[in-house]
């Protein structure tokens, strides 16, 4: 599927991740412990860490295929804050989002997934979900706030491995699918 390149938002611009976003990515939240705890992949231990990651992110983008991610920047500023990432086709999208400490509490997130979601609607997309650790509150009030519906909690669904590195987690999963004509 055919995603865009960039997408605005009232506070920020989404724009395609790349390597050159390592350095702020690295010292603002990928070796940062507290960020990474509900996340699938352990804290970089260095930027070259996070340049792999990134690497595996241009090519996706430059082949059109898996996981892909947009780096959130405020407007008027340069530098990656976070990223939201989607694993894309018509019949689903998965989302994934990750934010430096500093922007909590700012409804930043709810802000980037509202309006990815909105362009994933407008692309055909009929489901958008995401999941999160049971004990990911923060994560759980994004997905709420964004319209996203509970629809269950996965049993040892996803494996966890700043908080338990053998045995996947338990996992709220939640969505939202596009209104049909008759929905309205
Ligand atoms: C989950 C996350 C993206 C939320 O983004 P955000 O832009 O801060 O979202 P919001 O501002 O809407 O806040 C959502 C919730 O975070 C919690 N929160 C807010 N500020 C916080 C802070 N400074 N410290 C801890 N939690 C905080 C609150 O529970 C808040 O819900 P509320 O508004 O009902 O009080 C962010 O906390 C994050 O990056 N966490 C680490 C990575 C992660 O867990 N990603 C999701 C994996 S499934």
């Amino acid at each position: 599927m055919v995603l865009p390149d960039e997408i605005q938002t009232e506070r920020m611009t989404l724009r395609r991740a790349t390597t050159a976003d390592a350095p702020a990515v690295f010292e603002r939240y990928a070796q940062d412990r507290d960020v990474t705890r509900f996340m699938a992949w352990r804290p970089h231990k260095s930027i070259a860490d996070t340049e792999a990651f990134l690497s595996s992110q241009e090519k996706a983008w430059s082949t059109g295929e898996g996981h892909r991610c947009w780096a959130l920047v405020p407007h008027g500023e340069q530098a990656a804050i976070g990223m939201i990432g989607a694993s894309t086709s018509i019949s689903g999208t998965e989302l994934g989002y990750v934010l430096a400490q500093a922007y909590w509490g700012k409804g930043l997130m709810p802000e980037a997934v509202a309006a990815l979601t909105e362009t994933l609607f407008q692309l055909g997309v009929w489901r958008v979900a995401a999941c999160c650790h049971v004990d990911n509150l923060p994560s759980r009030r994004v997905m709420e706030k964004c319209g996203m519906v509970h629809e269950g909690t996965a049993r040892r669904y996803l494996l966890h491995p700043n908080v338990d590195p053998d045995v996947p987690a338990d996992c709220h999963v939640f969505a939202i699918v596009r209104p049909t004509e008759n929905d309205r």
